[in-house]
C-alpha cells in the first residue's frame, strides 16, 4: 500500500476549474456544461444563438452554486474566440478545459450539393473545432495544463444507413484525427485532447426533417433500442476532462448504446 497516493483528489472532481463550452446554449453543449458545473468548475458559454439558449444554461449552472458567463460569438471566427478566452480569463480564471460541441447538420445527395452547403458545415464542423483547439490550447499551453474534449459523432466512423451528409460524416472523420493530431502536439505540454463521439442522441439537431421519420429506425438499429439522452454524454466528458484520466489522450470515446459493433 506504501506507492498509493491516498491524498490524491477525487477522480471526476472538477472543483477550482475553468471551462469553456462552444454550443453550450442547446442539446449536447448545454448539458454538458451544466454537467461540469455539478462536478465542480466554473464555465465560459459560448454560441452564437440569440435566443434565450445560454440564459437557460446559466440559470441551471447558477443553480449548481457555480460562476459562468455568456458569450456570443462564432467558432469560424478566430477573433471572436481569442477575445472570448480572454474574457474567460479576465472574469472567471485561468482556462483549463474545454468542450467544443458547436456543430450543425444537413443532408443532401452528393450529386447535388452545392459548394456552399459542403463549405459552410466545414467550417464549422471542422475548421470551427480547430479554430477553438487553437484559442484554447493558446492559453493552456502558456499555464502548462489543460484537457480538451472535442464533440465528434459515430458518422466519423461509420456511415448512416439511409443518410446523405458526406460532407457531415467527412467532418467528424476529420474531428477525430485532427484531435489525435493536436493530442500529439501538445502531449509533452500539459495538453490533453481527446473526442466523444456520440450515437443517436435526442437533441434538436435531430428534429431537422430528415431525421424525424427516421427516429423510430435509428432507436431500432442501435442495439440498446433507443437514442441516446444528453445527460448521458456528461459522464463520457467529466470523465475526459478530469483527473481521473491522466493517462488518457489521443483517445475517441464512442458513446453510442453499441452501434458501432454491429
Ligand atoms: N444529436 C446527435 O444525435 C448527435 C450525434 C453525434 C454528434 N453530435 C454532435 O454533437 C454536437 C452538438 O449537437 P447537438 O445535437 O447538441 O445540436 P444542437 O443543434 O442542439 O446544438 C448545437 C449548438 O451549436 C451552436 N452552433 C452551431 N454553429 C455554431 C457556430 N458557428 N458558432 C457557435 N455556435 C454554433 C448552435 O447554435 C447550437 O446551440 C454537434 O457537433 C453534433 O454534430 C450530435
Amino acid at each position: 500500500m506504501s506507492d498509493i497516493n491516498l491524498n490524491a483528489p477525487k477522480l471526476f472532481d472538477l472543483d477550482g476549474h475553468i471551462a469553456i463550452v462552444t454550443g453550450a446554449g442547446s442539446g449536447i453543449g448545454q448539458r454538458i456544461a451544466i454537467g461540469l458545473a455539478q462536478c465542480g468548475a466554473d464555465v465560459a458559454l459560448l454560441d452564437r444563438r440569440t435566443d434565450d439558449g445560454l440564459a437557460h444554461t446559466a440559470k441551471h449552472i447558477e443553480a449548481a452554486g457555480r460562476r459562468s458567463i455568456k458569450i456570443a460569438a462564432d467558432v469560424t471566427s478566430k477573433d471572436s474566440l481569442a477575445d472570448a478566452v480572454a474574457r474567460t480569463e479576465a472574469e472567471l480564471g485561468a482556462l483549463s478545459l474545454a468542450v467544443n460541441a458547436a456543430g450543425i447538420a444537413n443532408a443532401n445527395p452528393a450529386e447535388d450539393m452545392e459548394e456552399d452547403q459542403y463549405q459552410t458545415l466545414m467550417d464549422i464542423n471542422l475548421k470551427g473545432v480547430f479554430l477553438s483547439c487553437q484559442a484554447e490550447a493558446r492559453a493552456m499551453l502558456r499555464h502548462g495544463r489543460g484537457a480538451i474534449v472535442n464533440i465528434a459523432s459515430m458518422s466519423g466512423v461509420i456511415v448512416n444507413r439511409g443518410l446523405s451528409q458526406a460532407h457531415y460524416n467527412a467532418s467528424k472523420a476529420g474531428v477525430i484525427h485532427m484531435s489525435k493530431s493536436l493530442a500529439m502536439e501538445w502531449v509533452d505540454r500539459g495538453v490533453r485532447v481527446n473526442t466523444i463521439s456520440p450515437g443517436y442522441t435526442a437533441t434538436p439537431m435531430n428534429t431537422r426533417p430528415e431525421m424525424i421519420h427516421q427516429t423510430k429506425l435509428f432507436e431500432e438499429q442501435t442495439p440498446m433500442q433507443r437514442m441516446a439522452t444528453v445527460d448521458e454524454m456528461v459522464g463520457p466528458a467529466v470523465f475526459l476532462l478530469s483527473g481521473a484520466a491522466s493517462f488518457v489522450t489521443g483517445v475517441d470515446l464512442l458513446v453510442d448504446g453499441g452501434f458501432c459493433c454491429w
